[in-house]
């Protein structure tokens, strides 16, 4: 098992990684959890796993919450359930939640950790590759309002976070691709190492060889960590996550989230982040080519599909809440590894690195 440690005043949690973490009495679970536990998770997930998390809590009061799949039960309605079961259950400051899913009932549980009572303990338990490289490391939960994504939030970091790899055997082979637009994001912005390694090790990947799971996981949970320490506020460098994430956002809300899965955003906003940055002389040409063969090996898109318009897409960037006053701050690159914040990308520049990934 692999061990990766956040150190976050006032406290620092761990992370751990490996195959059957979630066995039975697993100390890493013992010891950070309280005398009651509430176990959020959803009816995919539920059946899979809750019964072995539930195992190995011994010597604790386990209560679950079993919620409806999917992103539009990101809701306060749903978070109005798990506060109703907290109260139920007379939860105290002793009482630990644990979450038992993707990034929805992990963004969702967090909150609900974060307000009830002002703030109990909470472990993460992430089930999907992107909540496990990337949505449960660094405390920030929410829920979604009509009016927007993660509009409602707060920033809560939980007591530990228990990643088993052996959860990935049973998540849709699509779903898998998306968590790894996540991972070579990361590996684009600050570790080229990560990103020869990938080019390495695709087969091991692909086949969900454990031991390359487990070091690819750790090694993107690392480089969050770095940026989540340095920044936990996202005040600064920690932004730089947000690599291609201005063009999935806007991509995303014109398609109404129903053509792509976040990752499959994120991997169309790589392109044409590091497409931009080839046209603005601030890396060499052929870095968008090397991080598209990536991602298309790992089955992800690497094309805006030709129905999407170049000016609404800018148009949606602009409306992003990421903009800032007049010009649009974007991630872009000074070359593999090493991402940087920049606000001088002219409309122009950028409407023609759209126009460069789309299909034709
Ligand atoms: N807090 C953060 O820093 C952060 C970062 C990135 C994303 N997010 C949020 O995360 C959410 C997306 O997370 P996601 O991609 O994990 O989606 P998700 O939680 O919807 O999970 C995707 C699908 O996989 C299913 N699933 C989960 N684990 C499974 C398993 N082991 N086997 C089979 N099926 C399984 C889920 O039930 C769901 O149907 C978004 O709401 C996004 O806003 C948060
Ligand atoms: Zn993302």
């Amino acid at each position: 098992m692999q061990t990766v440690k956040v150190e976050l005043v006032p406290h620092s949690y761990m992370v751990f990684i490996g195959s059957g973490v979630l066995g039975t009495g697993n100390p890493a679970i013992n010891v950070s959890a309280g005398a009651t536990v509430l176990i959020v998770s959803n009816e995919t997930v539920a059946p899979l796993y809750l019964q072995a998390l539930t195992n190995s809590l011994t010597g604790t009061h386990v209560h679950s919450l079993v919620l409806p799949d999917g992103e539009h039960f990101k809701t306060t309605e749903s978070w109005s359930r798990i506060i109703d079961k907290l109260v139920d259950i007379r939860a105290t400051r002793d009482t630990t939640l644990i979450t038992l899913g993707g990034g929805v009932i992990g963004d969702l549980g967090g909150f609900a950790a974060a307000s009830y009572m002002r703030g109990i303990r909470f472990i993460q338990v992430p089930t999907t590759l992107l909540a496990q490289v990337d949505a449960s490391v660094g405390g920030k939960t929410g829920l979604n309002h009509v009016q927007g994504k993660n509009l409602v939030g707060a920033f809560h970091q939980p007591a530990a976070v228990l990643i088993d790899i052996e959860t990935l055997e049973t998540l849709p082979a699509r779903e898998f691709s998306a968590g790894m637009a996540e991972v070579v994001k990361i590996a684009a912005i600050r570790d080229v190492g990560l990103l020869e390694w990938l080019e390495q090790n695709r087969s091991g990947i692909d086949t969900r060889e454990p031991a390359a799971l487990t070091r690819m996981i750790e090694r993107s949970v690392t480089n969050k960590v770095a940026l989540v320490v340095e920044d936990e506020r996202e005040t600064g460098i920690r932004v730089l996550l947000n690599f291609g994430h201005s063009f999935a956002h806007a991509l995303e809300t014109l398609t109404e989230y129903k053509r792509f899965l976040h990752g499959e955003a994120v991997a169309i906003g790589i392109m044409v982040a590091s497409r931009l940055s080839e046209q603005r002389d601030l890396c060499e040409t052929g870095l968008s080519l090397r991080l598209g063969s990536l991602l298309q090996a790992f089955g992800l898109p690497i094309e805006i599909p030709g129905d999407l318009d170049a000016n609404e897409i800018l148009d949606l960037m602009q409306l992003d809440k990421k903009a800032v006053a007049g010009s649009l701050r974007l991630i872009l690159l000074t070359g593999p590894g090493q991402g940087i914040i920049d606000d001088s990308s002219s409309s122009t520049q950028i409407i023609a690195a759209i126009s460069a990934t789309q299909h034709r």
